[in-house]
């Protein structure tokens, strides 16, 4: 029972030289989709084990991409992260880490590692505002003022007091079944589901970090929550568990300033198709940086211009019955 700064808790077990390094940590209960610990949460204990992996070895100490195939839900218990080099390159690292529980690979994970940053000497091929190319922050509101969101954060979030969210009326706007995002016979590409949000946490002692990017990559409102009741792939009483996943970190997190909240990202998510078998479906999400934390700061001239991607994702998932959840979690705890 912990905000996310204690609950991410990694620490060093055994480091077997030439072979592999061991960390533990224990997956904190409160935060669980109902009974399983979420699967972001669980990555950014991957990704924070082999951040301090790569600190130890001295190089490439950013992460670049990490891919997680998760094998068997994780119980809310201790747990290993088994981290071991598969290529050390000039410009990048390759990792392997695997989470384990009670001798049992759980979820297996490459990652790769790198710098942050253009190579010294090299010319800048950052594409980024003002080149007319540029992606831009595809949140309408600014956080001081959007209106928080109260009813979307579903209480299957166990963690949800730790953090509060935004509505973006005018991309809800484009789920509903009148909007001219709808497609028919004589439309061109289009359709799917688009969400959007702040995405603050509450507790003043956090702070985004690298690791958490990977929680907040998997918190988002799956589509066939967003889709309206009255179609038949909506699902309002379900569990969206994660196959895989693969998050991409584009710009490092901007420090705190008048510029650049300390709490709080925006999100941005879009999903096009659902498919058998289990309700399968893609969500690709976009990670920015925010101009403030939510309801603080004032909007100024140009606040767009100085936000950035900290990372983009993509993951496959499954829509189940909660009961499968709820039986899970409970199987699981029942062995510990
Ligand atoms: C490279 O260019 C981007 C976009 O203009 C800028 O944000 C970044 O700070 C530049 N990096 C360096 C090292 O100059
Ligand atoms: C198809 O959808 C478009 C966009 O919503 C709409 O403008 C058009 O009238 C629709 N055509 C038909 C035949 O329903
Ligand atoms: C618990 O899991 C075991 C396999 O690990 C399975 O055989 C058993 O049916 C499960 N029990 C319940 C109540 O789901």
């Amino acid at each position: 029972m912990a905000p996310l700064y204690q609950a991410i808790n990694v620490q060093l077990q055994e480091d077997v030289p030439g072979s592999h390094t061991v960390y533990r940590a224990v997956a904190d209960p409160e935060w669980t989709v109902a009974a399983v610990p979420n699967g972001g949460y669980l990555l950014a204990n991957i990704v924070d084990a082999s951040m301090q992996f790569q600190a130890s070895a001295k190089s490439h100490s950013d992460p670049i991409h990490v891919t997680a195939h998760f094998l068997h839900s994780t119980a809310a218990a201790p747990f290993h992260v088994r981290v071991r080099v598969q290529k050390r390159g000039k410009g990048f690292t390759n990792l392997v880490a695997e989470l384990q529980q009670n001798g049992k690979t759980t979820i297996t994970s490459h990652l790769i590692f790198g710098i942050l940053a253009p190579p010294a000497g090299s010319s800048n091929k950052t594409l980024a505002p003002p080149s007319p190319y540029a992606r831009r922050v595809p949140l309408y509101r600014h956080p001081s003022t959007a209106p928080l969101e109260l009813e979307k954060i579903r209480d299957v979030y166990k963690f949800r007091r730790y953090f509060q969210c935004t509505q973006e009326p005018e991309i809800r706007a484009k789920a509903t079944l009148d909007s001219p995002t709808r497609t028919n016979k004589t439309t061109v590409g289009g359709g799917g589901v688009e969400g959007g949000t702040w995405f603050g946490l509450t507790d003043r002692d956090e702070r985004i970090t690298t690791p958490s990017l990977a929680l907040f990559a998997d918190a988002f409102l799956n589509i066939p929550l967003l889709i309206p009741k009255s179609q038949p792939q909506a699902l309002r009483w379900g569990w969206f568990p994660t196959m895989v996943i693969t998050l991409e970190f584009k710009f490092p997190i901007p420090p705190p300033s008048k510029d650049h909240a300390s709490r709080t990202v925006g999100m941005f998510w879009r999903g096009n198709f659902i498919n058998d078998p289990q309700g399968r479906h893609e969500t690709y999400v976009e990670l920015w940086s925010a101009p403030s934390d939510i309801g603080e700061g004032i909007e100024v001239d140009g606040w767009r211009d100085n936000q950035v991607c900290l990372a983009v994702a993509n993951q496959m998932s499954l829509s189940l019955p909660m009961e499968v959840n709820l039986k899970q979690g409970s199987n699981d705890s029942a062995k510990l």
